[in-house]
């Protein structure tokens, strides 16, 4: 059994270079330090990601992080038990910055290797403990993962007995987020940029109607790529005549369409479950109108809502730390590889 205590932990899996140092708290997780640099600047220029430049951004900057984690941590490496990344899923070039660095690392100091999942490292920001004395969630829970990547409905049984109940046939949420923010011209990345669209119109008159995926469907299956259709052939329809105006209302339309079906389809999982909480994970519960919508919902069914501050929502280190702490795997040293395919459960 692998002693936990002090652990530094990575995350490279996209266009964020995170590095945090946790320890355990109570049932939960305390963050030391948490240090992230970004390439969203570059990304923005382009209108999304571009894998290679983010990768040349993570080489350049991986060492630095660790570093001012650990400085702004106070710790040293003797003073770690452990050392812990992300394996997978992300884009190969990101997860290999972030997976040899720690390989060599890890191999250097004579430190255990934890291999976090991406996506369970979302899951379990939810039990970082920030100061105050907040409570974890209790289980069994319905957690809503929505990211750029994946929309996935669990049912966790216990910290390690997770079953997938459902989730998107395509498109992620987050994805639709910025596939369409692009198609209204709005910027990127697309869940800010709608949601900021969103809130300056919200109490104009509606005039467009979107549809609401697979909604009535009793499955937990879920669809976000036709609303992305609906919304190019509307702003097709409207050619010309498209104003900024127009462009947000659109936005609101489609931030209301995505809500709707992610707040709908968890409630199911509650009426079918009743777990004692409901867990919002991933880059997409930064949403203000998600986290509003499924808290109305939430206490409407007695059922306890837990959503990670903001900045544990979008790519993090301290969760990947968390997820250690929580669920330790540990790995070979020199037999871990990125997994860009990974999936949830
Ligand atoms: O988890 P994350 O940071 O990276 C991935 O693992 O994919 O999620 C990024 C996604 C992007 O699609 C972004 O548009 C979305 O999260 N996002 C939001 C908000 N902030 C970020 N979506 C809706 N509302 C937000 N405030
Ligand atoms: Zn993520």
């Amino acid at each position: 059994m692998v002693k936990l205590g002090m652990i530094l932990a990575i995350e490279s899996t996209f266009d964020e270079t995170g590095a945090a140092v946790v320890r355990q708290l109570g049932d939960g997780v305390e963050i030391v330090s948490n240090v992230l640099a970004t390439s969203a600047e570059m990304h923005e220029k382009y209108g999304g990601v571009i894998p290679e430049i983010a990768a040349r951004q993570q080489i350049m900057t991986i060492l630095p992080v660790i570093t001012e984690a650990m400085e702004k941590a106070g710790v040293k490496a003797d003073d770690l038990d452990s050392v812990a990344v992300t394996h997978g899923p992300g884009l190969i070039g990101s997860l290999l910055v972030g997976v040899e660095t720690i390989k060599a690392l890890a191999y250097v100091w004579g430190k255990p290797l934890l291999a976090v999942n991406h996506m369970v490292g979302h899951v379990m920001a939810n039990w970082i403990i920030d100061g105050a004395e907040k409570e974890v969630p209790g289980l069994p829970a319905i957690g809503l993962v929505v990211s750029g990547g994946h929309t996935d409905l669990i049912l966790m049984k216990s910290i390690d007995e997770w079953e997938w109940l459902g989730g998107t046939r395509d498109d992620a949420a987050g994805e639709c987020f910025d596939k369409g923010a692009r198609i209204l011209g709005l910027g990127y990345p697309g869940g800010p940029v709608v949601e900021k669209a969103a809130m300056e119109v919200r109490d104009e008159k509606q005039v467009f109607s979107l549809p609401r995926p697979l909604l009535h469907e009793d499955t937990f299956d879920m669809s976000f790529s036709g609303l992305k259709s609906a919304l190019s052939r509307e702003v097709e329809l409207l050619g010309e005549k498209m104003t900024e105006q127009k462009a947000k209302l659109l936005g609101r339309e489609l931030s209301d369409a995505v809500v709707e079906v992610l707040v709908s389809k968890t409630i199911k999982g509650v009426e079918k479950f009743s777990p004692k909480s409901v867990l919002l994970a991933g880059g997409v519960a930064a949403s203000k109108r998600l986290r509003e919508e499924l808290q109305k919902k939430c206490d409407e069914y007695g059922v306890k809502l837990f959503m990670p501050e903001l900045r544990y929502c979008t790519d993090n280190a301290a969760m990947i730390g968390a997820a250690a702490l929580m669920r330790p795997k540990e790995v070979e040293i020199l037999s871990l590889k990125p997994e860009p395919g990974l999936e949830t459960v």
